[in-house]
């Protein structure tokens, strides 16, 4: 009998993996992914000046963000809040923590994590910030990176994203390179019948390879999206236009990968 390094449920996740080029997987830590919420609301209200009767419930204040606030003050809050969460080295720790096993399935135990976090806010009916089908790949990113997209509401139907699994990705990317009258709104109509929009309920993720075409629209649901990407790699994988030590840091390193990198470097000098 052929020996297996990796036992079947970890197998059965990378084969899914490889598969579409993406998974929705659970988190861990209910109660840590609960405070970072807490946090945004406090963060949020704070920022926007609403205060004692004029203070919404949690629940409210991020299914209704468009009540409290309109697209000309959007990145104001959304800064207001990146801001006050970065104060908090726990942030991206938390964040890997709830999803490691998956991210370790994915990406491999030695990880190189994006710097800072992104934010995004979709208020419902807003034009102003959409992500038209793209592969992050097309913009010099590297293909060996992942993308944790994290909501901190229920995100389903034109409220989340959008992925093309990974053979329609591949087909449609290898006709699209072919034929150079091939433009964003033709692509999006040749590929729009096989496009899934991923239904991720507070408490899951996406971890998405960013190499496979995605995007969003309109969020024509009558709550606001609220969610967190975070770039994700193989700490010694090759590295894009987003370089380690500027957009990357690392975020786990193993002793035997340090000891190699110092005996090298002591070797030059
Ligand atoms: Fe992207």
């Amino acid at each position: 009998m052929a020996g297996k390094f990796i036992d079947a449920n970890e197998q059965g996740f990378i084969d899914a993996f490889l598969a579409k080029g993406y998974a929705i997987i659970p988190l861990d830590g209910k109660a840590q992914l609960d405070a970072v919420r807490e946090r945004i609301y406090a963060l949020g209200t704070a920022h926007l000046g609403l205060k004692g009767a004029k203070k919404p419930s949690l629940e409210e204040f991020f299914d209704n963000t468009q009540r409290f606030v309109g697209v000309e003050g959007l990145n104001g809050l959304r800064l207001a809040v990146i801001n006050g969460l970065n104060a908090d080295p726990g942030l991206m720790p938390g964040f890997f923590g709830m999803a490691r096993k998956f991210i370790e399935w994915t990406v491999g135990n030695e990880i190189a994590m994006q710097r800072g976090i992104n934010l995004s806010i979709q208020l419902p009916g807003d034009d102003s910030s959409l992500l038209p089908l793209h592969s992050d790949v097309w913009d010099g990113n590297s293909p060996y990176e992942v993308v944790l997209w994290l909501p901190l509401v229920d995100c389903y139907k034109t409220k989340s994203m959008y992925v093309l699994p990974r053979p329609e990705s591949r087909r449609a990317y290898g006709e699209f390179k072919k034929d150079k009258s091939f433009n964003a709104e033709k692509l999006f109509q040749r590929v729009k019948p096989g496009l899934v929009w991923l239904d991720v309920p507070y408490g899951k993720a996406v971890l998405f390879s960013h190499s496979i075409m995605h995007g969003n629209r309109v969020n024509d649901e009558k709550t606001t999206r609220w969610t967190f990407n975070i770039r994700l790699k193989g700490l010694l994988t090759p590295y894009g236009v987003k370089e380690l030590g500027e957009s990357f840091l690392p975020a786990v390193v193993r002793p035997a990968t340090r000891i190699g990198f110092e005996y090298v470097q002591e070797e030059k000098a």
